[in-house]
């Protein structure tokens, strides 16, 4: 795992129109991907250093994040690399003081499996509410549930984790897929695609 470089947009381009058709991730310009670069983190091949997954982190308030743009190459999904990266993107919400994360998602038991639970509803004051109004960001729509995004949404389901204070123990408990939970598993890399 390690930060996103402006050379891996084309890559993450890739991932992201993996997924596009079925609508199970946002439509997003090259220059956004460009533009976003610093919130995102990428999973890299050892034998190769190919890029196969990606996921971001989407600051939208003082305690508040969204995962966002989370995708994994098709030809190495179920092999824990998800996983990972949504560790990952978890530990920079911790680092930079965000207390709760949203994602809108079709993979809800892969994010249930993290802690994340299904919610209704914007959670947030109705003073917070107004000034997330000003972003012209479409995930924050998206969040805000607004009418102009709403064909996007359709079929996803809104999923909020509160971070515990603690940090790391959440992970722990919620570490059911049968990989050790002591060990941070960041600076790990793939094998590539066979
Ligand atoms: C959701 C997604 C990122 C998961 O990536 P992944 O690398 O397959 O995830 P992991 O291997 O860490 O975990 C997948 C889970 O499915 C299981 N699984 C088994 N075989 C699998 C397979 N062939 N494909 C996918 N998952 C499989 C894994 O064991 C794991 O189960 P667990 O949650 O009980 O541990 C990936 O499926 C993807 O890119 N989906 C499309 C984009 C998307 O929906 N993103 C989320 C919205 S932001």
């Amino acid at each position: 795992m390690r930060q996103a470089r402006t050379t891996d947009v084309a890559e993450i381009r890739g991932l992201i129109d993996q997924n596009t058709g079925s609508r199970r991730l946002l439509e997003k310009h090259t220059v956004n991907l460009y533009e976003d670069i610093l919130e995102f983190t990428v999973a890299e091949a050892s034998a190769d250093g190919a890029v196969v997954g990606c996921g971001a982190l989407h600051v939208m308030w003082e305690d508040l994040a969204e995962l966002r743009t989370v995708a994994v190459d098709e030809r190495r999904r179920g092999a824990g690399i998800g996983h990972l990266i949504v560790d990952e993107l978890l530990d920079r919400a911790r680092a930079v003081g965000v207390r709760r994360v949203f994602v809108l998602t079709f993979a809800v038991e892969f994010f249930a499996r993290h802690g994340f639970r299904e919610i209704n509803g914007t959670p947030v004051s109705p003073e917070v509410y107004a000034e997330l109004l000003r972003s012209y960001d479409d995930g924050v729509a998206e969040f805000l549930d607004l009418d102009r995004v709403k064909p996007n949404t359709l079929g996803n389901t809104r999923m909020l984790l509160r971070l515990l204070a603690g940090g790391n123990s959440l992970r722990g408990r919620l570490r059911p897929w049968g990989r050790p939970s002591a060990p941070r598993q960041a600076g790990r890399r793939f094998p590539a695609a066979g």
